[in-house]
């Protein structure tokens, strides 16, 4: 009696109060006072960040849009022949260190998963063409794919990331979302992932996907809905259920997508910015609670959206979701498979079959 109470009123605040925000209030989430700009942003690249109609400005200068540069053979080039790799390997490795650091004082672990899956998730397998076929190509930089209504709040992650990509410029935006999603993971406490690098970088605004290619959380046949996003991605019901299982970190905020609490007792301290509702107690750990969570629904301060929940219901998803709930080994397996297989969706590779670090 108790769970059915619980997870009723929690399905109330779903469709009710919680539901998506008005227009006026999805505008206002896009004014929400942006991080503290790093003293090495010139004060007209802000200024432009008001007024640019089509690009992320922090992110339009021409020194940090080159698609490949040639590096010396000991970045990991043939012998004695210059080798033109998307991104130097060498500054790959020293970004992936300074992420850490940051992860370390930011707590920012979901924000960034959420960054690099938002860039990778556009991806149409039914379009030949590169970059109309969407994908983790760095289109997310610009300002006109950030205001795409699932995208609110990630300029945050982006601004997060802007002193790495001008320390490390030859480290394309494609290369530095993914590597910064999968390094969050395994900081938090996740599987290691196996990563490939040397994604090529969209080359501006026009090349950016259309609105509406990333999943609601909130549609009328959610079982559905998730298998039309997914599939057109190339993925399958597994990798379905498993990536899901990254909301085992962060918080959802209904100032920015409208749905969860302002705040719970999970997240009324932190760390990092208070506030948002998590679907785990401990949301920046990665573990397979997420599963455990919302299998049991008795907590009313842990977010369970529609589409999570339907990975209890739906009878192939449950084959999966039950599974990752009692084995967090076989979580992990899966879950670090399909993160790797999503962080190369739509993905150019320079050289073609991408390098490791
Ligand atoms: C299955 C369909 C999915 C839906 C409907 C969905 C929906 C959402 C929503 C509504 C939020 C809250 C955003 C906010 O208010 O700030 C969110 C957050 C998040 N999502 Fe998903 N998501 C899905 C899949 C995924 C996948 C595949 C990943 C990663 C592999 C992911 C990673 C995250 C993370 C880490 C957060 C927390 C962000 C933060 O704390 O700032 N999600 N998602």
């Amino acid at each position: 009696m108790a769970e059915s109470v619980s997870v009723t009123s929690r399905m109330a605040c779903l469709g009710g109060a919680c539901r998506l925000l008005p227009a006026a209030s999805r505008a206002k989430a896009y004014s929400l006072p942006l991080l503290s700009r790093p003293p090495s942003i010139s004060l007209s690249s802000v200024k432009c960040l008001r007024s640019s109609p089509s690009a992320f400005p922090l992110f339009l200068n021409r020194k940090f849009q080159s698609r490949s540069l040639v590096h010396p053979p000991s970045a990991g080039g043939a012998v004695g022949s210059p080798t033109c790799f998307a991104s130097n390997p060498d500054q790959l490795k020293s970004a992936r260190e300074d992420i850490k650091e940051l992860l370390k004082t930011k707590f920012c672990h979901p924000i960034l998963v959420r960054l690099g899956w938002h860039d990778a998730g556009t991806y149409d397998k039914n379009i030949e063409e590169w970059p109309r076929q969407g994908g983790a190509n760095g289109s997310l930089r610009f300002e006109i794919e950030l205001k795409h209504a699932a995208n609110a709040g990630l300029v945050n992650a982006l601004k997060l990331l802007q002193p790495i990509k001008e320390k490390y410029s030859t480290v394309t935006y494609a290369d530095l979302f993914q590597l910064a999603s999968a390094t969050a993971i395994e900081e938090a406490g996740g599987p290691k992932i196996p990563m490939k690098y040397g994604r090529v970088d969209v080359s501006g605004p026009d090349q950016c996907p259309p609105e509406g290619k990333l999943p609601d959380a909130g549609p009328p046949s959610p079982a559905t809905h998730l298998r039309d996003v997914f599939y057109r991605m190339g993925l399958n019901d597994k990798e379905i259920v498993a990536l899901s299982g990254a909301h085992t970190l962060g918080r959802s905020r209904p100032e920015r997508s409208g749905w969860g609490k302002p705040e719970t007792k999970y997240t009324k301290d932190g760390p990092g910015a208070p506030g948002g509702q998590s679907w785990t107690v401990q949301w920046l750990k990665f573990d397979n609670s997420y599963f455990k969570d919302i299998k049991e629904k008795r907590d009313l301060d842990l977010l369970v959206l529609p589409t999570d929940a339907v990975l209890f219901e739906d009878p192939s998803f449950k084959v999966y979701a039950e599974k990752y709930a009692e084995d967090q080994e076989t979580f992990f397996k899966d879950y670090a498979e399909a993160h790797a297989k999503l962080s190369n969706l739509g993905a150019k590779f320079d050289p073609p079959e991408g390098f490791s670090t």
